[in-house]
């Protein structure tokens, strides 16, 4: 049923050429039950796109790869929207926008699919799914049963989930529902880089087509296409520093760009402290930080996973000695 050493250059986003030993695609349930009734130790790969791997894949890897969206409930108001793991992100955002659902309009473009979206909490420009999401039902691998995860049990953070954390490697999600709006849309353009866009596209009362086209160009601008340059997105996350740290680096820096989260944290753009380390558009053989975006890492083509590993282990290092911050990987390393 397995085949036999699979290259996964072409599914992962960082475009590294590793091999599986054991590889199957996955597009039913059924298929998944069967598998995880007689493998437990098993990796899972869905879109590729939150992946840096550093090495050949032993265990047994499942691609999957199951599709289907379809409405689950509806009212004056909302839709419930539910769909399988393997339905791309940006489809299924372009699906909601065909249909008039609002609320996920400023997560378009982000790579991956929707099964692996809670994981880890994806976000964008104000936005984060924890926001519109109603409920996952994911597979355990201990017991072969499927379990229904309301938002409160997946403990959403920055960038984090339950899946992240104590539940880690335990469950494989199969599917996600979404509550989206039907009418009176709430429209996020709050977010500087959203307005300045708005602005150039002369959207005057923008709707939740503008903000998605707005969105788009924005990551067009300044993220670099993975079909075109491996990369994961972004490969740390934005560290909060307490409010005494950053007064102290804001005397030394005073133009830098901040969120205030309460009177005792900040939070500082982890793109701003690499870019001030120098590395921006920095290219080390195969392996580079992009021109535009520093907080993302990419490989240029033939790079490997060590290779991308390193620049990230350099970067955090230069930062920690430069700003006192520890930078902590957003992207999973195998
Ligand atoms: N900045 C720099 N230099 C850089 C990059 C950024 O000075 O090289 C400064 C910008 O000028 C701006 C600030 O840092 O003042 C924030 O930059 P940006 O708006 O590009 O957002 P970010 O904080 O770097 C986060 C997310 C992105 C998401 C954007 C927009 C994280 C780790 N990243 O990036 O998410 O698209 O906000 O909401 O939170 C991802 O997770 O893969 C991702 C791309």
């Amino acid at each position: 049923m397995f085949q036999k050493n699979i290259p996964l250059r072409s599914l992962n986003t960082f475009g590294i050429a590793v091999t599986a030993k054991q590889f199957l695609e996955v597009t039913s349930l059924e298929t998944l039950k069967e598998i995880v009734s007689n493998h437990k130790d098993l990796f899972i790969l869905s879109g590729g796109s939150n992946i840096l791997l550093t090495k050949d894949i032993d265990k047994p890897v499942l691609h999957l790869n199951t599709k289907g969206i379809e409405i689950v409930k509806q009212n004056p108001r909302s839709v419930w929207v539910k769909a399988q793991a393997g339905e791309n992100w940006h489809e299924f955002v372009c699906w909601c926008l065909e249909n008039d659902f609002g609320g996920l309009e400023n997560l378009s473009l982000i790579p991956g699919n929707v099964g692996t979206s809670p994981m880890q909490n994806i976000g964008a420009y104000g936005v984060e799914i924890k926001d519109s999401f109603e409920s996952l039902e994911a597979l355990e691998i201990s017991s072969g049963k499927i379990q229904t995860f309301y938002a409160d049990d997946c403990a959403f953070g920055y960038r984090e989930s339950v899946f992240k954390n104590t539940l880690k490697g335990q469950f494989i999600i199969v599917n996600v529902t979404f509550r989206l709006t039907v009418k009176d849309h709430l429209i996020n353009d709050q977010y500087g880089a959203i307005r300045e866009q708005l602005k150039v596209a002369n959207a005057v009362d923008p709707g939740i087509h503008d903000i998605s086209k707005a969105v788009i160009a924005i990551r067009r601008s300044k993220l670099p296409d993975p079909k075109k340059i491996g990369n994961s997105g972004s490969f740390f996350k934005n560290p909060v520093i307490s409010a005494a740290h950053f007064l102290k680096l804001q005397t030394l820096h005073p133009e830098i760009p901040h969120y205030k989260l309460s009177e005792e944290q900040v939070k500082v753009p982890a793109g701003w402290l690499v870019e001030k380390c120098g590395f921006k558009g920095k290219r080390f053989g195969d392996a580079g930080v992009h021109e535009k975006q520093a907080l993302v890492l990419v490989n240029y083509k033939n790079a490997q996973g060590n290779e991308i590993l390193s620049l990230a282990r350099t970067i955090q290092k230069t930062v920690s000695q430069k700003f006192e911050i520890d930078l902590e990987m957003e992207v999973n390393v195998l």
